[in-house]
């Protein structure tokens, strides 16, 4: 066996210099749920780095407005929209083979779309407030359908892509959820109603992480690669009383600026990432340190 292993400053020699850049100008990136917070983040992020990339959403409402930005900011750029139902086959297999027809390629898939509830200013009041034993389980199935069954199905396509390639670079979008159960205190504005993180995206995000070492494992060997990250608390003009016990519960004492996300996505979309794989990356501000 070939080791090829160089170790620096042995008889004299330079240290083997590999290239490890931080840039992902010119890959090919599809990043699922790209008209959400993250996935809007991430995008702009992305084209401002040089990258080509595909936004995918269910959501074809929203998908003018996000254009409208995405055009005016970078008119210069490669960029794709695309209707995607991560649930559905035919879907799926329409954006992959639509990244494939405009770029030759698909280098890099954020599994970034999701369903959650939420409890900035905008969704607290649509949030189901049931707790655990009365949560309806029409939610928790319509949860698994696309956090879980979704991310599968999204993931298998582009593998078979990937494959083809003999290269491939897939993000997982998880949570602290994924890890550790919610603090329900987060939740309990003092207001006289109790609210809760529902079972329902614990359940469905629980299985990221291990699905990640799944997908990593199973093709080490045939150059695709498979990290997830696992973001917290991301700041979308929530209100007093859950920034007050975010501020109290939280290790840095604040939410995440979404700007914050693009440094860990980026190193991931990257090569310099190329020997991590299975791997889980928190950006937590510390949360699931204590
Ligand atoms: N916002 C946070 O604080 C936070 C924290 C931890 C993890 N996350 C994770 O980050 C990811 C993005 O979260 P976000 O806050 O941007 O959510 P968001 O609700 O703003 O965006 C999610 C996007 O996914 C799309 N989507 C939903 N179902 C889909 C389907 N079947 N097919 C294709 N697209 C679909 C929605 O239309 C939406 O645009 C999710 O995986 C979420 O679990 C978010």
């Amino acid at each position: 066996m070939n080791l090829n292993l160089s170790f620096p400053f042995a008889n004299n020699m330079l240290p083997h210099l590999t290239d490890t850049s931080l840039s992902i100008a010119g890959k090919v990136i599809l990043i699922t749920g790209a008209y959400g917070l993250i996935g809007q983040t991430i995008a702009l992020s992305f084209l401002h780095q040089g990258a080509c990339v595909i936004l995918a959403d269910i959501n074809t409402g929203k998908q003018r407005e996000v254009e409208n930005i995405v055009s005016d900011i970078f008119p210069d750029r490669q960029f794709l929209f695309n209707t995607l139902d991560i649930t559905c086959e035919e879907s799926c297999q329409n954006t992959i083979h639509a990244v494939v027809q405009k770029f030759g390629r698909l280098d890099v898939l954020i599994n970034n779309a999701a369903v959650d509830a939420k409890f900035d200013a905008e969704h607290t009041s649509n949030t189901h407030n049931a707790r655990f034993e009365n949560y309806p389980i029409a939610l928790l199935r319509n949860s698994i359908e696309v956090n879980l069954t979704g991310t599968i199905l999204i993931t298998q396509y582009a593998c078979r892509q990937m494959l083809k390639q003999n290269s491939g670079n897939i993000i997982n979008v998880a949570s602290t959820y994924s890890l550790v159960a919610p603090n329900q205190n987060l939740y309990d504005f003092e207001d006289g109603q109790q609210r809760f993180k529902p079972v329902d995206y614990v359940a469905s995000k629980s299985f990221i992480p291990n699905f990640t070492r799944y997908i990593a494992t199973l093709y080490a060997r045939e150059g695709i690669r498979c990290n997830a990250i696992l973001p917290h608390g991301i700041f979308n003009n929530h209100e007093i009383p859950f920034l007050e016990n975010f501020a109290r519960l939280s290790p840095l004492g604040r939410m995440c600026d979404r700007n914050e996300l693009t440094g860990p996505f980026t190193f991931l979309a990257s090569d310099a990432s190329s020997y991590m794989t299975g791997s889980l990356l928190s950006v937590d501000g510390g949360w699931t340190a204590w």
